[in-house]
């Protein structure tokens, strides 16, 4: 499935801020699953591909002395680059650094290792820009149906080292919960009533997206396969800024420029949480599910 729906600045700006991430803990969680080798020879290196704007990336790269991320989209990736947080070695020794950089030997080290040692680069997911055998992990977060996933799968296997690692995570499964039953059941009945509506703007049905991670291999003999739940609580407004960063949103808007479908959902919910009867803070909990697989390169 190959489609390229989150092309302009507005959807990277609001993708950056109400898409939630995948939590650091959950990172961690998975490198903890994987054999990674340590070596004096190279520099570890793990590409996030499809990275958006970037956030998964920034999570991974505490635990490589590199991290590059690649998306098809110029606009997700120029919001990457402006959420950078792994450039505090510029600000603290930027006086030494443009010094050296005046020195042409070491201005490739100095721009490409010290400066960004969290880089972005605009590329497809079949074609990544890379030697064959530099990488020691190549990860992707909820943009892996959107792929040509065997060509992806083709190029993971080119750049990969022998013995590295794809790691694939998909959030598409979410439900939402309220301590109060009769809450939870109000808040799900209004979700399921307006997702009915946008579910008919999908790209890609549900179920086929399902079918899709269900059956998802990578081109190697699966070894892991696990899910991991996260909580987060949402008032309305957060919950409709979320549900607007999702394509099926973009789709309703280009064709219902004046559709007022997200104020009413957003209004319903708020409805539900002041007269549903149950005792409210305004908020009902998100549980994100994480879907993850992880497979693994021969050594030889
Ligand atoms: C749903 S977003 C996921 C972004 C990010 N990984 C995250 O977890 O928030 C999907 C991303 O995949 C990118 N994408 C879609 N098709 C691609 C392709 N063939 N090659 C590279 N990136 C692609 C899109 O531009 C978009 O930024």
């Amino acid at each position: 499935m190959s489609y390229r729906v989150f092309e302009s600045s507005s959807i990277a700006k609001d993708y950056a801020l109400y898409r939630p991430s995948i939590p650091d803990d959950v990172t961690d969680a998975i490198i903890g699953k994987l054999k990674l080798q340590k070596s004096d020879d190279h520099e570890s290196l793990v590409v996030d591909i499809g990275c958006g704007s970037g956030q998964f990336t920034q999570s991974l790269a505490r635990h490589f002395d590199r991290a590059i991320g690649y998306d098809i989209s110029v606009a997700q990736i120029d919001e990457a680059r402006s959420q950078n947080q792994r450039k505090n070695f510029v600000l603290q020794n930027r006086a030494l650094l443009y010094w050296l950089s005046n020195y042409k030997s070491y201005s490739i080290i100095i721009s490409e290792y010290l400066l960004f040692p969290t880089l972005y680069r605009i590329s497809s997911a079949e074609k990544i820009p890379l030697e064959s055998k530099t990488v020691d992990v190549v990860a992707v977060s909820q943009a892996a149906h959107w792929f040509d996933f065997s060509a992806f799968c083709l190029e993971a296997d080119r750049v990969l080292r022998p013995g590295g690692h794809v790691v694939i995570v998909s959030t598409i499964r979410k439900t939402l919960h309220h301590d109060d039953p009769v809450m939870e059941t109000k808040i799900n009945e209004c979700n399921d009533r307006y997702m009915s509506i946008l579910d008919t703007y999908r790209l890609v049905s549900h179920d086929d997206l399902d079918k899709f991670y269900i059956n998802l291999k990578s081109h190697y003999p699966e070894t892991i396969r696990e899910t991991i739940g996260v909580n987060v609580q949402y008032s309305p407004v957060d919950y409709l800024n979320l549900t607007k960063t999702m394509s099926y949103s973009f789709k309703y808007k280009q064709n219902n420029p004046d559709g007022n479908l997200f104020e009413k959902f957003q209004k319903s919910l708020e409805d539900v949480m002041e007269t549903g009867g149950g005792a409210t803070d305004g908020r009902f909990r998100v549980t994100f599910w994480h879907d993850i697989s992880i497979g693994q390169k021969g050594i030889s």
